[in-house]
């Protein structure tokens, strides 16, 4: 097992420009809650992913940092092709009108329950976490044949698939927060629109998640399931581990173990103390990420 290889470079918008990859995998974090070279922080995540001669944005943050941020690294949004959505929740889907104005012939993927409201209640306060309205409306003008509902696993191209809804088979993960489908908290919120992408290349998947609610052990398990026992090189996003206890973090570590992916990076609602545990447990193949670092496979 290596923790660095050659081909892999992590670091600023000063060592690879992300929209020059022309063969391989790059994959340029372009909002996160850390940032590196004074991009602009926020509470969200979106991937610039290039790989072969597709274009692909995951997430889009919350809208406010996408833009500014895909300027300083050089990634140019209007040659988006595809936009996937990981879930509905706002901090992965605010800048989806942007998006889609500069590139007005992407296509998009996401399951049909992103666009439903949701809420997070805690102390009883209900607050609204949806998909904001002006993102509704942007998916809601895209054409039939531009908008792709996931239900099931689905191949974008001969190397890059997208799970669709993810078994939740393990018992010590759950979605990771008070999440309810009404104000009232009568309905809880599985957030069953949650869903991984993933890349096949040489050394094996690049699985790139956005806040893993189906739980990362549950997704990392389903995307090796779904390409026959393919090893996994790398993930990359949110492992929402921020609300996890002492067990979950256990289990978590020792199935990581087991599925032995060679660099596992840790972004947005992952948590700083969950971070820090799967870097003292996991060691030199645990590289936290920030806005800015770009990946190459
Ligand atoms: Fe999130
Ligand atoms: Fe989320």
């Amino acid at each position: 097992m290596t923790t660095d290889s050659e081909n892999q470079s992590i670091g600023g918008a000063g060592e690879a420009s992300p929209a020059d990859s022309m063969s391989g995998t790059t994959i340029t974090i372009v909002v996160d809650n850390h940032v590196e070279n004074g991009l602009m922080e926020e509470h969200g995540l979106s991937l610039w992913i290039a790989t072969g001669d597709r274009t692909i944005l995951f997430d889009t943050g919350q809208g406010k940092a996408l833009q500014p941020n895909a300027r300083s690294l050089d990634v140019d949004l209007r040659k988006t092709d595809t936009l996937v959505l990981s879930h509905g929740h706002y901090d992965h889907t605010g800048g989806i009108a942007a998006v889609l104005k500069l590139a007005t012939k992407a296509d998009v993927y996401c399951h049909a329950g992103v666009v439903q409201p949701r809420y997070s209640i805690r102390d009883g306060r209900a607050r609204a976490i949806h998909m904001p309205r002006v993102s509704m409306a942007a998916v809601d003008e895209l054409s039939e044949e531009r908008l792709h509902w996931i239900q099931e696993p689905v191949m974008l191209s001969n190397t890059v698939g997208i799970t669709g809804p993810v078994p939740r088979e393990t018992d010590f993960e759950d979605s990771g927060g008070p999440f309810y489908l009404d104000p009232g908290g009568r309905r809880v919120d599985m957030i069953d629109d949650d869903l991984a992408l993933w890349i096949q290349t040489g050394e094996g998947l690049v699985v790139c998640v956005g806040c893993c609610h189906a739980g990362l052990v549950n997704t990392l398990r389903y995307v090796t399931a779904l390409t026959g026992g393919t090893t996994i090189r790398a993930v990359i996003g949110g492992f929402h581990l921020v609300n996890a206890d002492r067990r979950r973090l256990d289990e978590t570590v020792r199935a990581l173990k087991v599925i032995d992916p060679a660099m596992i990076v840790p972004c947005h609602c992952t948590g700083d103390e969950a971070t820090e545990f799967l870097r003292r447990e996991l060691g030199g193949r645990v590289h936290p990420g920030a806005a800015g670092m770009t990946f190459r496979f």
